[in-house]
C-alpha cells in the first residue's frame, strides 16, 4: 500500500495546475491517508531537493488561481541537466532526483506536464520509481487523451481578444492578424479562429497562399464587410516557406520559440492589396490567469484519477479524457508523439463549409 508520494509540474505553466495539485492532495490525504510532499520548479527541484510537504492548508483556495502553486520550468530536463552555465556541461541527474525521493521516502510520483515532460516521467517509471502522468498543455497536442486541460482557457482567453479586436477594427474598416500560441498543432487557431467569428484561420498543418489570403479579403471588401479577423497560429507558415522564430533558448531542451508571425502577414496583406491591417501578438496572455469553469473541472478529474491509480498501483500511466470518462493510457503510447489538426478534421470541415478561408 502507498503512503506517500510526491507531485511536481514541469513544462510551461498552464491554468489549471493549480486544480489538478489540489485534487491529488485532497485525495491523497483525505480519502487514503497518505503524505503528499510538493517538488518546486519542475525538475529543477527534484535533481536539487528542493521541496514542500503539502497539506489540505497548502491548497486551500487556489482552485481559481492561475500559474501553480509549486512553480514550473520549461528548461531542466532530469536526463539532460545543466550543471555548468559556463561551460554548457549536462548530466543524466536522473539517478540523483529518484535518490532524492526515496531519502523523502516517496514511493510513488505524480507528473504533470507535456511531452518533454512525460517522456522523463516515463524514464522514471522504467527506472523504477512508479509514476502516473497528468496532460497539460494549452496547445492541446497531447495523444491518449481527448483534451489537456488549459486548452479550453487558452481559447477562451484568445476568443475574447478577438471580440475586442473585432470592434476597433470595425471602427477603422482594418484587417486585424491574430497570432495565437500553439507549437506545430493548430488547435488553439482552429478553435478560438471559429468561435471569435474569423474569416481566416492558418494553422501549421495547412501551409498557406498568400493569394488565397488576400482573394478572401477582396471578396470580403465587394460584399461590403468592413473588417476582417484572421487568426493565425505561432507554428504557421506560407507554402514553400519558413516558420518565423522569435528567439533560441539555449539552456531549454527545446530551444525554438516561435513568434511573430502575425507581423510577417500584416506587412504581406498590406502590400499586396493596399488594406490597412494591424497585427496582434497575443502570447503569454494565453496562459495566466484563472482557469475557465472546465479546466477547473477536468483538473480536478485528472488530479482524483492520478491518485486512485496509484493507490491501484497502476504505474507508467497517464490519465486522460475519453468522451465524458477519465481514464488512463500507458505512458508509452503518449511519449514521443504530437497531436496535429488534420485536414479532414470535423471541425475544419465545419469552418470550411461556413466559409472560413484557410489559405489553401
Ligand atoms: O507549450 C506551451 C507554450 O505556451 C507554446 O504554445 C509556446 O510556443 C511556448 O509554450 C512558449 O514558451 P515560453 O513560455 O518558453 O516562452
Amino acid at each position: 500500500m502507498i503512503r506517500r508520494i510526491a507531485v511536481l509540474t514541469a513544462g510551461g505553466d498552464c491554468p489549471g495546475l493549480n486544480a489538478v495539485i489540489r485534487a491529488v492532495v485532497k485525495t491523497a490525504i483525505n480519502k487514503y491517508g497518505m503524505t503528499v510532499l510538493g517538488i518546486k520548479d519542475g525538475y529543477r527541484g527534484l535533481v536539487e531537493n528542493d521541496t514542500i510537504e503539502l497539506t489540505n492548508e497548502s491548497v486551500r483556495g487556489i482552485l481559481p488561481q492561475g500559474g501553480t502553486i509549486l512553480g514550473s520550468s520549461n528548461k531542466e530536463n532530469p536526463l539532460k541537466y545543466l550543471v555548468n552555465k559556463q561551460t554548457f556541461e549536462y548530466r543524466d541527474m536522473s539517478d540523483v532526483a529518484i535518490r532524492n525521493m526515496r531519502e523523502h521516502g516517496v514511493e510513488a510520483m505524480v507528473i504533470i506536464g507535456g511531452d518533454g515532460t512525460l517522456a522523463s516521467a516515463q524514464a522514471f517509471q522504467d527506472k523504477g520509481m512508479p509514476t502516473v502522468g497528468v496532460p497539460k498543455t494549452i496547445d492541446n497536442d497531447l495523444v491518449g487523451t481527448d483534451t489537456t486541460f488549459g486548452f479550453n482557457t487558452a481559447v477562451t482567453v484568445a476568443t475574447e481578444a478577438i471580440d475586442r479586436l473585432r470592434t476597433t477594427a470595425n471602427a477603422h474598416k482594418r484587417v486585424m492578424v491574430v497570432e495565437v500560441m500553439g507549437r506545430d498543432a493548430g488547435w488553439i487557431a482552429l478553435n478560438a479562429g471559429v468561435a471569435g467569428g474569423a474569416s481566416i484561420i492558418l494553422i501549421p498543418e495547412i501551409p498557406y497562399d498568400l493569394d488565397k489570403v488576400c482573394e478572401k479579403l477582396e471578396q470580403r471588401k465587394k460584399d461590403g464587410y468592413r473588417e476582417t479577423i484572421i487568426v493565425v497560429a505561432e507554428g504557421a507558415k506560407p507554402i514553400n516557406g519558413e516558420v518565423v522564430v522569435a528567439r533560441i533558448v539555449e539552456d531549454s531542451h527545446e530551444k525554438i520559440r516561435l513568434g511573430g508571425i502575425a507581423n510577417k502577414l500584416a506587412d504581406d496583406i498590406e502590400k499586396k492589396t493596399g488594406f490597412e491591417t494591424r497585427a496582434t501578438i497575443l502570447g503569454h496572455v494565453q496562459r495566466g490567469g484563472s482557469p475557465t469553469v472546465y479546466d477547473r473541472v477536468l483538473g480536478t478529474r485528472y488530479g482524483e484519477m492520478a491518485v486512485e491509480l496509484i493507490a491501484e498501483e497502476k504505474f507508467g500511466y497517464m490519465v486522460s479524457l475519453k468522451g465524458t470518462y477519465i481514464s488512463h493510457v500507458p505512458l508509452s503510447e503518449v511519449v514521443g508523439h504530437s497531436r496535429k489538426v488534420y485536414t479532414h478534421n470535423s471541425l475544419v470541415k465545419a469552418a470550411k463549409g461556413i466559409g472560413i478561408c484557410f489559405g489553401d
